[in-house]
């Protein structure tokens, strides 16, 4: 079995640059996409979409190009969580999940997306699997059996997890902090380190207490996955971060949980369930099974190892250790194959800060959908997603301002301003000949960097190139200016050469298109009567009947924009009073604080300082600080630790300047002296921005 997997490992990388140009020749490719299962205890917000989209982009492209491309996806319904929102509904765990379920398919409805099947976790077909894989980890010795000790709520009668817990910070005394972290101080911690912990669902005093728990033996396949890591099935940035986890050790995985637990009992025990990320990404073989079942699609060949499918899972950089560890060393006990690849994006922030439910940047599916478009949205996403981990931020002005420009003001505008004199002069129909060939030769040629940059899910870049094609589309249009022609004597055959040309050009642009903006590209068939065909773009449309031209998209009124964030922020009525709060929430924390006021002298004690970032290194032993050295100019080299590990990885750093308080009493920590402190802004986590200066600023200048 071991040879088999690893011959899965190995497979080609189909996905990679190589045989594009020549793709659409070959044989179909069998491919089989998943995006992360939302989990089925709260609405779909833009973050959600903003995967869904770039999952549904590249799915609706490989189609495109001829090739077999499933897209499947499901609910995450499994949980504590959801059992207790459930309950506070006075409802059943399967009521509530069926109707998240609902609102969550209308959701990635409006949003265009093109799912084969999105199916749920909570169902017979992946309680068959969960227990098929677990039994082939028990029969192979992968399974660990031992006794953990752990909060419990008396009350409840319920193991408590480290986020049911809260209490006065150990460290800074901040109380109403939840077990594992402090959102006030940055401390990390257990649970049982709290002062007067209380359990965040019935306030009882948690007591200790016993339970046996499985295990995943996840040590053995250390091996396995230092070879994962380094096959290129991860982005570079990804494979780093998972060979910390390999390289500091890994750990034995908790995978089992005590009643009452909504999920799968386990097999063999007496009250042990399947914690819910087992069984989640199981998830998506159910519900690829579900689909072959009502379908009669072959199942087998994606999942067995060897063969020549393919298989992606889209996922955000926050799961990325259950997908790239746990997962495919589970499918690997389990004798399944592994994914080919796994494409991890970064968050999507708005206005530059984490989605904040006082902004307004908080903002549901369903109500940007109640407000505008999707395409634009699509469009939006398309036109700043690379294949990074980068975050993404939607700049609200940003958005409104591409969207209008780009498709209305560039792409739409050459259909529109050509329909125009077709209809009125020429019967709308085409001119007979196609009066510029080498043009739209060069429009169909830059199909193939095109369809790299989407292949390697470098949207951004492939946007950035349509829309050089619009411009040039445009510009060609401006120094023919058929509106003057129009009035000349004699010039009518030049008009509706021009004008054909426009409508050809136009047709080559949104074929590109549109795996972005499948809705637009629908009613521009509806008016080019063809269908826009990626493989056919070769026979330019001649002597060819246009239906009559309806405008294709409405621009962003700024208004709609302003509307929604309305509709966004909190309410009196909907704004959920302590005892409604789900529990899994977290503290806003854009709660602002009322400062105090300083005097200038206080300021100008402050030495700022231009610091350029000459070396930077991850600090053995601690989870949070990068160490940096500075070059301060006359001020010499200075060393510094700074806590935002979680934002950068070092070598984005090097030569990077910033700015530094350059006359902080150093101070001595676990791992050194700290000569100084980077300025930084943000609430934290992913979310810390380093402060740049523009160009031209030099190490050792003062800020002021
Ligand atoms: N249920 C798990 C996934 C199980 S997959 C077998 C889960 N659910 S989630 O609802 O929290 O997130 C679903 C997906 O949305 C994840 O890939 C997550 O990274 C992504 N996003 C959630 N918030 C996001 C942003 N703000 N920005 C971008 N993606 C984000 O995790
Ligand atoms: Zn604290």
């Amino acid at each position: 079995m071991k040879a088999a997997v690893k011959t899965a490992i190995v497979t080609p990388r189909f996905y990679a640059l190589g045989h594009l140009g020549t793709m659409a020749a070959n044989a179909p490719r069998k491919i089989l996409v998943t995006s992360a299962l939302p989990y089925a205890n709260g609405p779909l917000h833009l973050g959600h979409m903003l995967e869904q989209v770039q999952t549904d982009i590249w799915v609706r492209f490989q189609r495109s190009r001829g090739h077999d491309c499933l897209y499947v996806c499901a609910d995450d319904a499994h949980g504590t969580a959801i059992m207790l929102a459930a309950e506070k509904l006075g409802i059943t765990p399967e009521q509530h999940i069926e109707s998240m379920r609902e609102r969550h398919m209308h959701d990635s409805s409006g949003f265009l997306i093109d799912f084969a099947n999105f199916y749920s976790t909570h169902t017979e077909e992946n309680r068959k699997w969960s227990e098929d894989i677990y039994g082939r980890l028990k029969a192979n010795n992968h399974i660990a059996s031992r006794t953990i000790t752990q909060a419990f709520d008396p009350e409840k009668e319920l193991f408590l997890a480290d986020r049911f817990i809260k209490g006065t910070c150990p460290r800074c005394k901040a109380e109403d902090q939840y077990g594992d972290n402090c959102e006030s101080c940055g401390a990390t911690y257990s649970p049982s380190d709290l002062i007067d912990p209380v359990s965040a669902i019935s306030g009882a005093t948690p007591v200790d207490k016993e339970s046996k728990h499985l295990f995943f033996k996840l040590p053995e396949f250390e091996a396995m996955l230092k070879q994962w890591l380094d096959s290129d099935t991860l982005q570079p940035q990804v494979a780093n971060k998972l060979r910390e986890w390999t390289d500091a050790g890994l750990q034995e995985w908790d995978i089992s949980r005590d009643a009452p637990y909504f999920g799968f009992e386990i097999p063999g025990e007496t009250g042990k369930y399947f914690y819910v990320w087992l069984d989640a990404p199981i998830g998506y073989i159910a519900s690829f099974d579900n689909y072959c079942q009502r379908t009669g699609h072959n199942f087998d060949e994606y999942i067995e190892p060897g063969g020549d499918t393919e298989l992606y899972h889209f996922i955000g950089k926050d799961i990325i250790n259950f997908h790239g560890l746990f997962w495919p060393a589970m499918l690997h006990s389990a004798g399944l194959r592994t994914p080919t690849a796994i494409f991890a994006h970064g968050f999507l922030t708005v206005n530059g800060t984490k989605m904040s439910k006082s902004r307004g940047t908080f903002i549901n599916a369903s109500t940007y959908l109640e407000h505008l478009d999707a395409e634009y949205l699509r469009y939006y996403y398309a036109a700043k997603l690379s294949n990074s981990v980068d975050d993404i931020d939607l700049n609200t002005d940003d958005f409104i301002q591409r969207v209008n420009s780009d498709v209305v003001g560039k792409v739409v505008n050459i259909a529109s301003r050509c329909a125009g004199f077709l209809r009125k002069g020429f019967d709308n129909t085409l001119s007979p000949e196609c009066a510029e060939p080498q043009l739209l030769a060069d429009f169909i040629a830059a199909g193939d960097n095109i369809a790299a940059l989407y292949e390697q899910r470098e949207f951004n870049k492939a946007i950035r190139e349509i829309i050089a094609l619009a411009d040039r589309a445009n510009q060609y249009i401006d120094d023919k200016k058929p509106w003057v022609l129009v009035k000349e004597e004699g010039q009518n055959a030049e008009v509706h050469a021009v004008c054909s040309v426009g409508i050809n050009l136009f047709r080559v642009l949104m074929t590109y298109l549109k795996p972005v903006l499948p809705a637009m590209a629908a009613k521009s068939e509806a008016f080019l009567n063809i269908s826009l065909d990626w493989t056919a773009l070769e026979s330019p449309l001649v002597n060819h009947t246009l239906s009559k031209f309806k405008p294709l998209i409405q621009r962003i009124d700024p208004k709609q924009v302003e509307a929604m964030v309305d509709a966004s922020k909190p309410t009196e009525q909907n704004t959920p009073t302590a005892a409604q709060q789900p529990v899994t929430q977290t503290k806003s924390d854009d709660d602002m604080q009322q400062a105090e006021t300083i005097e200038f002298d206080d300021f100008a004690k402050v030495d700022l300082r231009i610091a350029k970032i000459t070396a930077a290194d991850h600090v053995e032993g601690a989870d949070k600080l990068l160490q940096l050295t500075l070059d301060l100019g006359e001020l010499g080299s200075r060393q510094v630790f700074a806590g935002i590990k979680s934002a950068y990885q070092p070598e984005d750093l090097v030569g990077k300047h910033t700015v530094v308080v350059a006359n902080l009493a150093p101070r001595k920590m676990r791992f050194g002296v700290s000569e100084g402190m980077v300025l930084a802004a943000g609430p934290g986590g992913q979310n810390i921005y380093l402060l740049e200066p523009h160009d031209g600023a030099t190490p050792g200048m003062k800020v002021k």
